[in-house]
């Protein structure tokens, strides 16, 4: 059953928990991500004990113009802390992408009677509620969500840590057979811009070479330093290379990538840059080359416990800025700690690799 909060169950309410009582919307956007159910439970949980009442929004910003919704209840969210994926589903769905599509939001949001609405997401769910926030008066609070770890305003986002552990357990499994088959190993991770995933496990996982987005690579150079490497007496190597790297201009040919379409955030699916790539080694050094493609396997299943208590704590500052009617802004991690910045800080560019961490990662290399 819907509880509905009209004006007389709202002042009951109101008296029961002694202070004001809201209803407010939740929604993830984007991509899935380890720790999106954490942070749908800690808002939920915590609303609901603050006497709050929590609607959780379907499919991202397109249920905010169709309307689809349920009821986050204490049982609805009851055993997810531990849960991959989004109960809320998700989409790409870009509402400035429609005719009067902001002005669609507002009319959702005023339907559903919410006072405020937390949007999970990364650059483009937050950069709509940014935008909605700004231009359309929308009380709107973020949480930096993204397993490329690229958005500004935070030291982390949550879902990069699952995605860095299950990526350097691959390089940790790919090692063994590298070793045994005298083979170049490349892993193919995510990465649209940045290279944050393939920097931090090429580091932990004792990568001999890591490409990334940030800086586009020689193939020539790339292919001398397995040389030298197996010249050296070494019989294998690991090449991590994120999907969104590029070959230098002498190579080049743009990002490697599955279909020609664009989302409606204007972005190509990547993807198959690690097969180039191990085609162009195998051909220059003559060593036997094979590719592994993580994918989506880095974006899916239980969140590490990093990640569970990142989540839970963005969760819980998200309420506390819709309670302290501090819209506009995101939670975060800012110096160590758990704060928050303005959105428009959060999306104005993306966070792309320390290339002092980059350059601390390569004195491991070759
Ligand atoms: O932004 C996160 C991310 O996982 C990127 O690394 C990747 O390019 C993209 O999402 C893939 O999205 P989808 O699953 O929609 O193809």
């Amino acid at each position: 059953m819907e509880l509905v909060l009209d004006k007389g169950l709202r002042v009951k309410l109101e008296a029961l928990y002694g202070g004001s009582v809201m209803r407010i919307g939740i929604l993830t956007g984007g991509g899935d991500c380890p720790g999106l159910n954490a942070v749908i439970r800690a808002v939920t949980r915590k609303g609901i004990q603050e006497g709050d009442n929590i609607l959780g929004i379907l499919y991202g910003w397109k249920g905010m113009i169709t309307g689809q919704h349920e009821e986050l209840t204490l049982r609805a969210v009851s055993g997810l802390i531990h849960r991959g994926g989004t109960i809320l589903h998700t989409s790409r769905t870009n509402p400035f992408k429609e005719e009067e599509g902001g002005e669609k939001v507002v009319a959702t949001f005023k339907r559903l009677g919410l006072d405020a609405l937390v949007a999970i997401g990364g650059e483009d769910t937050l950069g709509v509620a940014h935008t909605l926030f700004k231009e359309y008066d929308l009380p709107v609070v973020g949480v930096p969500k993204t397993i490329d770890n690229d958005l500004s305003g935070t030291d982390v986002t949550f879902g990069f840590d699952t995605a860095v552990s299950i990526a350097t357990e691959a390089i940790d499994r790919l090692h063994t057979t590298a070793e045994s088959h005298d083979r170049v190993m490349v892993v193919e991770v995510m990465g649209r811009h940045a290279g944050w995933i393939a920097v931090h496990s090429g580091m932990a996982g004792g990568a001999d070479v890591i490409l990334i987005p940030e800086r586009p690579f020689d193939l020539d150079e790339v292919s001398e330093a397995i040389s030298a490497r197996h010249a050296r007496g070494k019989s294998f190597s690991i090449i991590v290379i994120a999907e969104g790297a590029r070959f230098d201009s002498k190579n080049d040919k743009g990002h490697v990538k599955q279909t020609e379409d664009l989302d409606e955030f204007g972005h190509v699916r990547l993807g198959g840059i690690g097969h180039f790539l191990a085609n162009a080694i195998e051909e220059r050094t003559g060593f036997e080359t094979r590719v592994t493609v993580l994918g989506h396997v880095q974006r899916g299943g239980t969140p590490t416990a990093h990640d569970r208590v990142l989540a839970t704590l963005f969760g819980v500052r998200a309420h506390d800025l819709v309670r302290e009617g501090k819209f506009g802004m995101m939670s975060a991690v800012v110096n160590g700690r758990i704060g928050d910045v303005t959105l428009e800080e959060a999306v104005k560019e993306l966070r792309t690799v320390d290339m002092k961490l980059f350059q601390i990662a390569s004195i491991f290399s070759g």
